[in-house]
């Protein structure tokens, strides 16, 4: 028969034994190489990247750039280099793609999703927040999307 004092001891043991063995299996786990999708350490600083300039020369010089998929904003062909920021009076970009003078300034005009009652809807007001310029970029993660390039809207 096992004496009081030789059980006490066993039950110590199995928790030191048990214990251990968990503390163990979390190290492994923490220690588990945890990377970002671009590859690196999540835990590193980021690097900085090269800043490239846009492409496009001024309107009216370059084709326009196929859509990929239905529904997609259209982006931007042209450059936007010496563009006023929008404001809430002004907006360059309504100046050559607003109904007053898209012909004029042979620009496409706004699709008519864009207009209430013939004026700007202000939901479409920032332009840049869907339409965006371009650059030579390489994608910065991998990816195989190929779109629908016969899209028009
Ligand atoms: C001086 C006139 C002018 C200004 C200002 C201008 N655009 Fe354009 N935009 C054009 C012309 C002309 C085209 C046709 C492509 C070309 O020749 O660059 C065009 C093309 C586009 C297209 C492509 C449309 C399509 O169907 O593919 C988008 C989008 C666009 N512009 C958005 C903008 C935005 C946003 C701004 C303001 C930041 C802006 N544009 C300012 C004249 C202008
Ligand atoms: C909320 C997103 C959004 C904003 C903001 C927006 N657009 Fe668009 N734009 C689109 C989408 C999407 C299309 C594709 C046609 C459609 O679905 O309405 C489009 C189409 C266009 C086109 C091509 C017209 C055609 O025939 O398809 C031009 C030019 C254009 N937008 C210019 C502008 C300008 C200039 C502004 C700012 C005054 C602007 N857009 C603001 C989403 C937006």
């Amino acid at each position: 028969m096992m004496n009081k004092h030789f059980r006490l001891t066993l039950a110590t043991l199995t928790a030191v034994v048990l214990s251990v063995g968990c503390a163990t299996s979390y190290d492994k786990l923490a220690y588990e190489k945890v990377q970002s999708m671009r590859g690196t350490d999540v835990s590193a600083a980021d690097a900085t990247f090269d800043a490239k300039n846009y492409l496009g020369k001024k309107p009216g010089q370059q084709p326009l750039v196929a859509r990929t998929f239905n529904g997609q904003p259209p982006v931007i062909p042209h450059t936007l280099d010496n563009f006023d920021e929008i404001t809430l009076e002004d907006n360059q970009c309504v100046e050559c793609h607003g109904l007053a003078r898209y012909k004029e300034k042979n620009a496409p005009k706004m699709a008519d999703s864009h207009f209430q009652d013939q004026k700007v809807a202000m939901t479409r007001w920032q332009c840049n927040t869907c339409h965006v310029p371009q650059v030579d970029a390489v994608p910065l993660v991998k990816q195989n999307f190929v779109g629908n390039p016969g899209s028009k809207l």
